[in-house]
C-alpha cells in the first residue's frame, strides 16, 4: 500500500481534508470495505501497517497517548498536565466506591473476573451467553443491580469513578480483545462496529474513520485529530473543557455531534460494537487510563 503522507501538508487549518480525496486515502478506504465480513486479525494488521507508513515514527505504544503522540507542542503541556493529573481524587474516590460493601454485604469484586483488579484491558468482552458485547462500564451497572443497586448514569459522574479506578489497575497492560471464534455471533457484533466507524452520516456526511483514519494528524478548527488506533486506551478522561470525567460514550455522542449526526444512546447495542471494533483493533497498544484531554 502506497502511503498517504507525501500527499499531506501539515497546513494551517483553513485547508482541512484538501486531500481527502487522495488516491491512496481513498485505496485505503476500498480496502477496508473490501475486507468487510473478513478477518478481524487482518484489519487489524492493514490498520497498522496504514499507520506505520503514516506516522513511520511511532511505536505501537505510543499510540497510547493519542493525539498528544502526533503534536509535539500540545505533549508538551498534557505532559505537565499529567505531573498533577486533576483526575487523581477521581481515582481515589473510585477505589472508595469499588471497596465499600453493596446493601446485601457483597462488592464489585465480587462480580469480575480476578476480583475486578488489572482487567479493565480485556473490556469490552463478548458474553456468548447474553450474546452481545458487554463493556466494563456496563458489566459495572449488571454487578450493581443484581445486587440490588440502582444502576448510575452512563455519561458521566460516580460510574467515572469506578471506571477510573478499575483503568488505573490495568494501566501499562496491552489491550486485549477477543472474538471467539466459536460464535458467529461475535463475529457479526465487530463488523456492526467497524461498519459503524466507516459509515458516513450526519449532515456533514462524515465517517469517523474521515476524521480519524483518512486525516488523522490534520487539524480541524483548533484541534489535531487522533488516529483511531488507541483511541479507546485512555479512558475515562478528564477533559478540560467538561471540567470534569467522561465516559467513552460521551465522547462518541460528542463526535456525532460535531458532524450534526444524531447519536445513539450510551451503552446501546451500536456503541458498544462500535468500542468492540475500536478496542480490538487496537489490541496491543497499553491501556493509558484515566487520562487528560484538552
Ligand atoms: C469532523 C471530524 C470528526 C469526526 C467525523 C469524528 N470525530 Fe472523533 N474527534 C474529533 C476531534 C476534533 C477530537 C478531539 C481531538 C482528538 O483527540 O482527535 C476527537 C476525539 C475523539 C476521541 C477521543 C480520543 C482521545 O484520545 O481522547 C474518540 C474516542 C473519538 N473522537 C471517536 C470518534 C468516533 C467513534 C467517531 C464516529 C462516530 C468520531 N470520533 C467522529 C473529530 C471527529
Amino acid at each position: 500500500m502506497t502511503t498517504c503522507k507525501q500527499n499531506h501538508r501539515q497546513d494551517d487549518g483553513t485547508a482541512v481534508f484538501a486531500s481527502a480525496a487522495g488516491r491512496c486515502c481513498l485505496l485505503f478506504t476500498l480496502l477496508f470495505h473490501a475486507a468487510l465480513a473478513a478477518d478481524p486479525r487482518q484489519d487489524l494488521m492493514q490498520l497498522r501497517q496504514f499507520y506505520r507508513e503514516r506516522f513511520p515514527t511511532l511505536s505501537l505504544q505510543d499510540y497510547a497517548d493519542g493525539v498528544y503522540a502526533l503534536d509535539p507542542v500540545a505533549r508538551e503541556s498534557w505532559l505537565a498536565i499529567e505531573e498533577f493529573p486533576p483526575y487523581e481524587p477521581f481515582i481515589e474516590r473510585g477505589e472508595a466506591a469499588f471497596t465499600r460493601p453493596f446493601k446485601n454485604g457483597r462488592s464489585y469484586a465480587d462480580c469480575f473476573p480476578g476480583r475486578g483488579i488489572g482487567i479493565a484491558h480485556n473490556y469490552p468482552k463478548w458474553d456468548s451467553r447474553k450474546g452481545e458485547v458487554i463493556t466494563l462500564t456496563m458489566a459495572i451497572n449488571q454487578c450493581r443491580t443484581a445486587n440490588g443497586e440502582e444502576p448510575l448514569p452512563y455519561k458521566k459522574g460516580p460510574i467515572t469513578n469506578l471506571l477510573a479506578y478499575m483503568a488505573y489497575t490495568s494501566r501499562g497492560k496491552p489491550i486485549d480483545i477477543v472474538i471467539p471464534e466459536d460464535d458467529p455471533r461475535a463475529l457479526t457484533a465487530y463488523e456492526q462496529g467497524k461498519d459503524y466507524y466507516h459509515r458516513r452520516r450526519g449532515q456533514l456526511n462524515f465517517a469517523c474513520a474521515t476524521c480519524h483514519v483518512q486525516n488523522a494528524s490534520k487539524r480541524i478548527r483548533a484541534e489535531m485529530l487522533s488516529p483511531m488506533l488507541g483511541q479507546t486506551s485512555g479512558w475515562p478522561v478528564y477533559r478540560l473543557k467538561w471540567g470534569e470525567m467522561g465516559t467513552l460514550h460521551r465522547r462518541f455522542i460528542g463526535c456525532h455531534r460535531q458532524i450534526r449526526a444524531k447519536p445513539p444512546e450510551p451503552q446501546s447495542t451500536a456503541l458498544r460494537n462500535l468500542e468492540y471494533y475500536m478496542s480490538y483493533s487496537s489490541n496491543g497498544v497499553p491501556l493509558n487510563g484515566p487520562s487528560t484531554r484538552k
